[in-house]
């Protein structure tokens, strides 16, 4: 297995500062469900307080104005963040939303790579039988998409590996918020 060494970008075009930046760990699958609020593996997050367990975070993402039910890490509105059920839970300000969560400590990481992890590990496993990793930052999350579509028929996915690989690709696309670094 390649080892991954990740990091992750356009972090300050999603927070103001980027301490205390973490990531949204999920064990198993990528949605992590508390309460009225689902939040997506690998997302970062801004560490505001922490009490004991429990931590006080903010995502901060981009908002279609026809379903603010949803916070997405890029303008394209193609990587979640998060999605609620009362769409009140997100401070829409123009383009832009924040959402506030408490969390304990087990559902989330400062290393992106442990947050990425699943994902990254799904694609590698499907996508590499037939000819090596193709190099996910030359496309963009569009041009995945497609690609993806063509590939199907060769790598025959179940829905558990295109759920992992899509947000995979789509995190590490061209115009993705994260990037591998060897
Ligand atoms: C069963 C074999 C097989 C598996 C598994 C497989 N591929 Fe491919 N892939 C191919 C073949 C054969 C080609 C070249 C022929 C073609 O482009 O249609 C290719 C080409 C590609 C290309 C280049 C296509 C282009 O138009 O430039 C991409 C990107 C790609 N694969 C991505 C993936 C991804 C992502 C996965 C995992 C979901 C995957 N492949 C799994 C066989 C496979």
């Amino acid at each position: 297995m390649k080892k991954l060494l990740i990091k992750v970008l356009l972090l300050s075009a999603l927070f103001a500062n980027a301490q205390a930046v973490v990531y949204v760990y999920v064990e198993d699958g990528v949605e992590l469900h508390i309460d009225e609020v689902t939040l997506y593996s690998g997302s970062p997050m801004q560490e505001l307080s922490k009490d004991g367990d429990l931590s006080v975070l903010t995502l901060s993402g981009y908002v279609d104005k026809n379903d603010q039910s949803k916070l997405y890490a890029t303008p394209n509105f193609k990587l979640l963040l998060a999605t609620v059920k009362n769409k009140n839970l997100i401070k829409v300000s123009g383009e832009k939303g924040l959402l506030k969560v408490t969390l304990s400590e087990d559902n989330f990481t400062d290393d992106s790579e442990e947050a990425w992890e699943l994902t990254s590990e799904r694609f590698y496993e499907k996508c590499t039988q037939c000819h090596p990793a193709k190099v996910v930052e030359e496309h963009t999350m569009l041009e995945w998409e497609g690609l993806y579509g063509s590939m199907k028929e060769f790598a025959k996915p179940t829905k558990e590996d295109t759920t992992y690989i899509l947000r995979f690709l789509r995190g590490f696309a061209k115009d993705g918020i994260v990037k591998e670094v060897e």
